[in-house]
């Protein structure tokens, strides 16, 4: 059955933002329609594979046909993935907001009359995809992460691949004169140990179909 092969496979995908609370009533968050997340989802799924669709809160509905599993924060995003492993594989695709607000209020903040926003205090977050790479048990076979880049795409990605310690990076130029943002459209390379490949501009699900064929060839190669 060449059309479901990954049929048994089960692959975590994150998707879309995390949003990072303030207060209950405001929160910080990173730019994410979720769009190509949910695509790569919707294409795994079609080849057969169980799919753990971790998301944050996106613009695009999850896919049917998938296991969704609905986070605010990175924190929550971290430890869904933690819960869904084992995996034939990981594609972090969420947009992860790199800080969360350390002094959040149960309360919402009102202003006091001074005209000065009470000052926020940061900590980091969980580097989910350096996390889940550099796991010593129950890595998955093949983690993939993406880096949307504005300048020095190709040489930023490939840092990055090798800094968190991912298999494939997909690398994507998102500053604002390509359009890519917020649009229908990618055009990534993806980066591996075999080096870089360059795709043309293809729509988001175009994307993920690829992709997902890939992640296909590389599991069905690593069984041999
Ligand atoms: O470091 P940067 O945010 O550019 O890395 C992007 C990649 O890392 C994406 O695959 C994203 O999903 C992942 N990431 C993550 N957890 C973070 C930050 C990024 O999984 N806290």
């Amino acid at each position: 059955l060449p059309s479901r092969r990954l049929m048994g496979r089960h692959v975590i995908v994150t998707s879309g933002p995390t949003h990072e609370p303030i207060d209950p009533v405001r929160y910080i968050a990173n730019r994410s329609s979720g769009a190509q997340g949910a695509a790569i989802a919707a294409a795994l799924r079609d080849l057969g594979a169980r799919v753990s669709f971790i998301t944050g809160p996106a613009e695009v509905p999850a896919p049917e046909g998938v296991d969704v599993i609905a986070v605010e924060t990175a924190r929550e995003m971290r430890d869904a993935v933690e819960r869904a492993l084992p995996a034939d594989a990981a594609v972090m695709a969420a947009a992860v907001a790199d800080w969360h607000v350390a002094n959040a209020r149960a309360g919402k903040i009102k202003k006091d009359g001074s005209g000065q926003m009470p000052g926020l205090q940061f900590a980091e977050n969980p580097d989910i995809l350096a996390w889940i790479s550099q796991l010593h048990q129950g890595r998955p076979p093949l983690v993939v992460g993406f880096a949307a880049e504005t300048d020095n795409v190709l040489e930023n990605a490939a840092a990055k691949r090798l800094r968190k310690g991912c298999d494939w990076i997909v690398a994507n130029d998102v500053s604002p004169a390509t359009g890519i943002m917020g649009g229908h459209e990618n055009a990534v390379t993806l980066i591996s140990d075999a080096g870089a490949e360059s795709w043309p501009r293809l729509s988001k699900p175009e994307v993920a179909r690829r992709l997902a064929d890939r992640i296909a060839d590389e599991l069905a190669g690593a069984r041999e």
